[in-house]
């Protein structure tokens, strides 16, 4: 039996990815919780002839609690998107209390639960769910993601061109570091099958996948940011660590870790200077079995954008981290 929450259920990304849980033969019950309109949502979900008995809740009669009790997957999209002209980190101070809030409820209400967090700035809130979980003494790092797949599905689909591969999800290319601008680090190098870029051709493609989430704010001109894009690599993701969960074995998939708390974790924080990073993960029952080093061997070009993408992470993590041990007054 597997039970999943949303949290955010109702927002531009809560409602599709509520959608492909619904849809999903590997869930048998489903918790929708926001702070506006899951009655309607689960309402209409409801109707859809799959598995998962769905409900939903609201912050009144402790929904939060009846939301989260006995779930093993929690899902957070919750907080306030971009507008044009806006970074993640911009997001910061009012999201940094949404993920604050959600985190110590699951703690105390299903502190063994795997936890996914979209919510940005990712590089940040992945950080303050640690220090939460922590505070609280049930921080278990293997159990603790923060979703950057959408980067990993831009990069496949920007590439097509380059693989000639007629389904784009048929190639592997990983991104590592984190999920904001120049901390975004495609590592075509090590794509499989092989790619060719011309050389006049790389700095743009990894810009677009660096800043692929621009398009979107841009395009949607003030109505938000990605949404739909981020509910299929949202569910792809969560879709990873529930049949991982099920017994399902050789599943490997990036994420932003806490690498100290990873078996093989320790030997990227040395290589990098970071604590939190984005890598490939090999999952199982027990969630992150393995972070798997393929920083060796990358290329000049991407020992640079590796430079300046830790150089980045370094602060977002501190600041995420000192808004739980020193909270602003
Ligand atoms: P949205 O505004 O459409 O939806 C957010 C939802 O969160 C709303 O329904 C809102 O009511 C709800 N919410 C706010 N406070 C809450 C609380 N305390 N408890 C529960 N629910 C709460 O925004 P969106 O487009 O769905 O984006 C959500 C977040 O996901 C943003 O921070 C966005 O930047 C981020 N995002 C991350 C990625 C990624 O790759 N990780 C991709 C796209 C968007
Ligand atoms: C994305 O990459 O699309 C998201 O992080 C949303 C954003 O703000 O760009």
């Amino acid at each position: 039996m597997v039970k999943a929450a949303v949290l955010g259920a109702s927002g531009g990304i809560g409602q599709p990815l509520s959608l492909l849980f619904k849809a999903s033969p590997l869930v048998d019950e489903l918790a929708l919780y926001d702070v506006v309109n899951t009655p309607g949502v689960a309402a209409d979900l409801s109707h859809i002839s799959s598995v998962a008995k769905i409900s939903g809740y609201l912050p009144k009669d402790g929904g939060l609690e009846r939301a989260l009790t006995g779930c093993d997957v929690v899902v957070i999209p919750a907080g306030i998107p971009r507008k044009p002209g806006m970074t993640r980190d911009d997001l910061f101070k009012i999201n940094a209390s949404i993920v604050r809030d959600l985190v110590t409820g699951i703690a105390q209400f299903c502190p063994k639960a795997f936890i996914l967090i979209i919510s940005n700035p990712v590089n940040s809130t992945v950080p303050i769910a640690a220090e939460v979980l922590k505070n609280a003494g049930v921080f278990d790092p293997k159990r603790l993601f923060g979703v950057t797949t959408l980067d990993v599905v831009r990069a496949e689909t920007f590439t097509q061109e380059f693989s000639g591969l007629n389904n784009p999800s048929d190639i592997t290319i990983p991104v590592v570091g984190g999920h904001s601008g120049e901390t975004i680090v495609p590592l075509f190098s090590k794509a499989t099958p092989a790619l060719q870029i011309p050389a006049d051709r790389y700095e743009a493609l990894v810009k677009r996948v660096q800043f692929g989430g621009d398009e979107v704010v841009q395009a949607k001109d003030g109505a938000g940011s990605a949404t739909l894009s981020m509910a299929y690599a949202g569910f792809r993701f969560a879709e990873s660590i529930i049949k991982a969960v099920k017994g399902q074995t050789g599943i490997v998939e990036p994420t932003f870790v806490y690498l100290p708390g990873v078996p093989g974790g320790d030997e990227i924080a040395k290589a990098t200077g970071v604590d939190f990073f984005s890598t490939l993960v090999a999952l199982n029952a027990t969630g992150a079995e393995k972070a798997i080093n393929i920083l060796d061997g990358i290329t000049p070009q991407e020992e640079k954008l590796l430079k300046a993408c830790t150089e980045g992470l370094k602060g977002n993590i501190t600041k995420g981290v000192e808004f739980i041990s020193s909270p602003p007054k």
